[in-house]
């Protein structure tokens, strides 16, 4: 849809920039004529003519290179043609135009700006990138649930919108187990908290439900220090863990950190 459209812009730009230039050449050949109306020739006239445009013909194309033909410069013995009337100390100005794609190049930017402009702020036919970027962080987000939900993919099977917190002492067993050799380097044998916060009081900086913990587990902190834990740990690991953590609530251990975060029930 969006592709569409850019092209239609596209399209319409250069269309108007066709037109333009057309009509511009229009309006300069009536000014031509008005000023200084050519004359109509005789047919003896017309023959002299073409000789003398052969001859040039023949002279000019063998001196203009690309180059000159590309910055639009005349060769020297054209001079005296463009040379304008003013002078001053014995210094003259010649009259070069400016090259053609040069001045396409420069019209063509302010169409296309006005286009542009019309089209997106006047008329609103366009998202503008603000809103561009929060579609696409919502179609991230969807896909991210799609992917999420999708079954049969192993480790996939448990995540943070799916974790239930068990109370079955072999898999209480085996996140205490994980817990003392991964966390208790940062948050204490006991959870009571070193770098890392308290985990057995009621406050949470990052949310105290199954799902909250499971997810900080699993995308850690990045900036303040906690490791995010997917690419180590499996999401049943990561399930033990937070069943683990959710069982130790309450159980005060000594030496425990002070509350961090917002009280949960
Ligand atoms: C390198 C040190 C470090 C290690 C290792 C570590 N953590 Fe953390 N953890 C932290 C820090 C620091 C924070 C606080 C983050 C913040 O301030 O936002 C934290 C926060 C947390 C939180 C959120 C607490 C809250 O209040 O919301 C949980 C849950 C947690 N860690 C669990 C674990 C588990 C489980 C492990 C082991 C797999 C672990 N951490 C290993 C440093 C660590």
């Amino acid at each position: 849809m969006t592709d569409m459209f850019i092209l239609v812009l596209l399209i319409t730009a250069v269309l108007l920039l066709v037109v333009s230039l057309l009509l511009l050449k229009v309006i300069k050949v009536y000014v031509k004529e008005t000023l200084n109306p050519t004359p109509v020739a005789t047919a003896e006239e017309r023959r002299l003519w073409h000789l003398a445009s052969e001859n040039a013909e023949v002279t000019t194309t063998k001196k203009s290179s690309v180059w000159s033909k590309l910055m639009g410069l005349r060769p020297i013995d054209e001079e005296k043609d463009i040379v304008m009337e003013h002078k001053f100390d014995g210094i003259s100005e010649l009259d070069n135009p400016t090259p053609a794609w040069f001045m396409v190049l420069f019209y063509g930017t302010i169409i296309f700006a006005i286009v542009y402009l019309l089209s997106y702020h006047v008329f609103g036919l366009g998202n503008l990138q603000e809103e561009e970027y929060s579609i696409e962080l919502r179609q991230a987000e969807d896909a991210k649930i799609a992917f999420l939900q999708k079954p049969g993919n192993s480790s996939n099977k448990i995540n943070e919108s799916n974790v239930e917190q068990s109370k079955d002492a072999a898999l209480l067993s085996a996140g205490a187990a994980l817990f003392k050799t991964a966390c208790a380097p940062c948050h204490g044998e006991h959870a009571e908290g070193l770098v890392g916060p308290n985990l057995t009081d009621e406050f949470w900086l990052h949310g105290g439900t199954v799902n909250d913990i499971f997810k900080t587990i699993k995308y850690g902190v990045p900036d303040k220090g906690m490791i995010a834990w997917e690419k180590t740990l499996k999401p049943k690991q990561i399930a033990d863990l937070t069943s683990y953590i959710m069982s130790l609530k309450g159980s005060n251990p000594a030496g425990a950190k002070a509350p961090q975060g917002v009280k949960q029930n």
